[in-house]
């Protein structure tokens, strides 16, 4: 199916967005990419994602927009031009912990970003649109795991009630102009390239300098890691039966919730040192544990991740290994 659409995918520089847009290019799609380089980190990694995209693009059928997704008429009018036939929104200002720092730049780019993205589609005649949302709108729910049924208005971060306003808005785009439209709750991403703000990325990095590493709060919350592929594959299954469903939420997690202790000793075994540990408090904005109920997505995408946080560690390890330039920068 993936062979004759053409695909916008928004956020394409960064961590998920690069690995989807080489495997939709290896699945035969076209892809139009748009990225603004949003400073939130180094552009050098932003670089090099977008050359492992060119890598994977033996036919030319990869272009890419340095563009600002909230500039709807642009947008819109390149989407026209390039002939564009769905859509999948993934740019956004990530990161729960920065966006309590600037609550209006997140809004900006997240909120009116995801309507500029949707409208935008609309005008080019898109015939679908798959959207990033978050286990962040979860907030601190008590009943696990997570199910999409459940409720989601009490959000504890700017970042968090962003993505749950995403929904809202998505879900009032596709009543008014039936565009389906998939929206996905990741739960926390990892593996090769994933964003330098984020525990696992900044404890790989840190205890394999030999450096200390913060732990906030005693260890017990615990997180459902999910694997960058799995998410790939999450994305492309909802994008190939969204218009089946109208308008739909998908969690899109990894199974095993895994705590900060564990997941601390992980590291230790994967670099090969003993980790350095400094206690911290509780940080403002973090959730206490985040586990998908993955029945639904299971049922209705097939979908079934399966690379376990061990193997997925290995794998970023080595990719850092691999590429200290890029991580350093
Ligand atoms: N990584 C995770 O664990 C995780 C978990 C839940 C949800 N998500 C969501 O998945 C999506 C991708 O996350 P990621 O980890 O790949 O983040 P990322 O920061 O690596 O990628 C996001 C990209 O969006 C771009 N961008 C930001 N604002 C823009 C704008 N106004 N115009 C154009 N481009 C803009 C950035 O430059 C960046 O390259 C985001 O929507 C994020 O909220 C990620």
């Amino acid at each position: 199916m993936l062979k004759n659409e053409h695909i916008l995918v928004t956020g394409c520089a960064g961590f998920i967005g690069s690995h989807l847009c080489q495997s939709l290019l290896e699945q035969g799609a076209a892809v139009v990419g748009v990225d603004s380089f949003d400073p939130f980190y180094g552009r050098a990694r932003k670089e090099h994602n977008l050359a492992m995209i060119a890598q994977s693009d033996a036919h030319g059928r990869f272009v890419f927009h340095d563009m600002d997704i909230c500039n709807q008429e642009v947008l819109a009018e390149m989407m026209n031009k390039a002939g564009v036939t769905g859509t999948v929104h993934l740019a956004a200002k990530a990161g729960v912990r920065p966006s309590i720092a600037d609550p209006s730049g997140y809004a900006m780019s997240n909120v009116l970003g995801t309507q500029s993205v949707l409208s935008a589609s609309s005008q080019a005649g898109c015939k679908r649109a798959v959207c990033a949302s978050s286990s962040s709108v979860y907030g601190n729910n008590t009943k696990v795991p997570f199910a999409e049924t459940d409720a989601v208005n009490r959000p504890i971060s700017p970042y968090a009630a962003t993505k749950v306003s995403c929904e809202l808005i998505a879900h009032a785009h596709h009543h008014l102009t039936q565009l389906p439209i998939a929206m996905l709750r990741f739960f926390t991403v990892f593996g090769p390239r994933q964003r330098p703000d984020l525990a696992m990325s900044l404890f790989l990095s840190k205890v394999g300098a030999g450096e200390s590493i913060n732990k906030f709060g005693d260890g017990t919350t615990s997180r459902d890691y999910t694997f960058v592929d799995d998410i790939v594959d999450g994305i492309v299954r909802s994008y190939e039966r969204i218009d089946g469903h109208g308008y739909r939420i998908w969690n899109l997690g990894g199974d095993h919730p895994t705590t900060l202790n564990e997941l601390i000793a992980t590291v230790g075994e994967v670099v090969g040192r003993e980790p350095t540990v400094h206690e911290m408090g509780v940080q403002p904005g973090d959730v206490e544990r985040t586990w998908a109920d993955l029945s639904r997505s299971r049922d209705e995408l097939g979908y079934s991740p399966s690379t376990s946080v061990r193997d997925g560690l290995e794998q970023q390890w080595a990719w850092m290994c691999a590429h200290r330039e890029v991580v350093d920068s």
